[in-house]
């Protein structure tokens, strides 16, 4: 069966992947091809053996990292910026200590989110690579990766410092200009979001934060304005889902933006101190990130030595819309409906005449059918996209290399979404051996989210009605 189809991935994938044929038409074929290729290996699990070992799976202790405090998982720059969902850095200190012996050693991340995977590889030296779709979330994990010496960055924050306290004062004239840099396509979501007071400041912050020739140094106050945009704004503040709270107590924006200046600074140094030498004098020789998709990484075929990841979930973040007020006043994206899309997991995007290879993910589309068909289709899109990131794992790392997902499971309409045991048969799929699973707890002041049991979305804690992750998996695959 050929069906036409006109992806980005279908265009990419040609001449990548050695055992992909060069005139593909169709995802279809590619499927097919691989299948055929894959299904020989003696050591694969079938579906059922995979659900009955993470039936059988004990919690590993040693991974939940109860002891931590937050000055440990805020540690250095992982502090900078909020980040829905981000890992902690012990978790992925741990899987580089446990798998990585070479002293040049190559990290990815294909969902890099805040950089926590990025900013751990520079620490110890190796190179790192990743993608984010989510461009906020590319310019946080360039910013927290970037070292800067820490004698400049004091000088240049003193002197911002100092021109941020008399903006206050500033004339009619310098009103006239600010407005050119709230950006007027979005403006009806900020005067949604903002006070007219608030979004004068933050105005005036911009214009300042532009006039920043060092690009930076720029940079980090724009993470750190893009930071302090929630506080500011009247989004209401324990909810990561866009809701108003009219009656907010908002903060002038001016003490907030130097609060979090001299967090960042700190953050800065502590990381400068312990970032090897090699890798502050020539930081674009080892970090090689991308806004783009996680199916097409930065990087050529058997370079990678680890992967250490974590990828969005079905419908629960739509982290476009949990970005929004950053992605407005940055004016990074032009056609917001168009942006959604691309984001895996997301309720925007459409599947294109693609078919699953997991048995288990198609089990669950099955049963979700019958109690909706529209997630059901979701369900399908989120795994059959997983199933070519894994694709674009195998293809960057080296043979012995690994690449490990942590993902936790999860309840949509009274359905079971096994994401990890999906995840661990759609890597066989893709070529890898399952190497190991870990079942780790979250324990409950690290837990990031609770779900609403109808809708599967993150919610506030007073909204859902149970917890979301209080354990997850940690699936590893060799490529052997
Ligand atoms: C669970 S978060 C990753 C968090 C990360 N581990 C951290 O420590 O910050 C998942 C990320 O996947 C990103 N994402 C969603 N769709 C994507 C796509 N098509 N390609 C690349 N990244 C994508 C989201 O923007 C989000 O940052």
């Amino acid at each position: 069966m050929k069906i036409k189809t006109n992806t980005i991935i279908d265009k990419q994938k040609k001449g990548k992947q050695s055992f992909v044929k060069e005139e593909l038409t169709s995802d279809v074929t590619l499927r097919q091809d691989k299948e055929k290729i894959f299904y020989k290996d003696k050591s694969e699990k079938t579906a059922e053996q995979i659900l009955n070992l993470f039936k059988n799976k004990e919690i590993d202790k040693e991974w939940s990292f109860k002891g931590c405090k937050t000055s440990d998982t805020g540690k250095w720059t992982h502090s900078y910026h909020r980040y829905p969902a981000k890992f902690i850095p012990q978790l992925v200190e741990k899987l580089i200590d446990e798998y990585v012996s070479n002293e040049n050693a190559h990290i990815n991340d294909p969902f890099m989110g805040c950089g926590t995977t990025i900013v751990t590889a520079l620490s110890r030296g190796y190179k790192a690579s990743g993608t984010d779709i989510n461009k906020i979330a590319y310019l946080i994990t360039k910013v927290k990766a970037t070292p800067i010496p820490p004698e400049y960055l004091n000088k240049k924050i003193k002197q911002f410092s100092t021109v941020v306290k008399h903006l206050e004062d500033k004339n009619e004239l310098f009103y006239k200009e600010v407005e050119s840099y709230i950006p007027i396509r979005h403006i009806e979501r900020i005067n949604y979001w903002f006070t007219e007071d608030v979004k004068i400041k933050l105005g005036k912050l911009l214009k300042l934060i532009y006039e920043e020739s060092d690009l930076t140094i720029r940079d980090f106050f724009t993470i750190a304005f893009s930071h302090i945009l929630k506080n500011c704004s009247l989004w209401l503040q324990e909810s990561t889902k866009p809701t108003r709270d009219i009656n907010k107590k908002l903060v002038n924006p001016y003490d907030l933006f130097l609060k979090h200046l001299k967090k960042m600074e700190r953050g800065n140094n502590s990381f400068y101190k312990i970032v090897p030498l090699k890798i502050k004098n020539n930081i674009n020789k080892f970090l090689n990130i991308q806004i783009g998709d996680a199916r097409i990484q930065p990087v050529s075929d058997g370079e990678v030595d680890l992967i250490v990841s974590s990828s969005p979930y079905v419908t629960s973040y739509e982290y476009a819309d949990l970005h929004q007020l950053s992605t407005i006043w940055l004016d990074l994206v032009e056609d917001l409906k168009e942006y959604k899309k691309q984001f895996i997991g997301t309720s925007f995007k459409k599947c294109n005449n693609r078919t699953l290879r997991s048995k288990i993910a198609m089990n669950i589309v099955n049963t979700m059918f019958k109690k909706d068909s529209k997630i059901a289709k979701e369900i399908e899109t989120f795994f059959i996209d997983m199933e070519e990131v894994f694709d674009e794992s195998f293809r960057i790392l080296k043979h012995g290399g690994r690449c490990c997902y942590v993902i936790g499971n999860t309840k949509l309409k009274g359905v079971d979404i096994l994401n990890a045991e999906v995840f661990a048969e759609s890597l066989q799929y893709s070529g890898f051996k399952i190497d190991r699973i870990i079942k780790r707890e979250i324990p409950s002041k690290i837990l990031p989210q609770k779900r609403d049991e109808k809708t599967g979305r993150f919610a506030n804690n007073k909204e859902a009605n149970y917890e979301a992750y209080p354990i997850e998996y940690i699936v590893i695959g060799l490529k052997g």
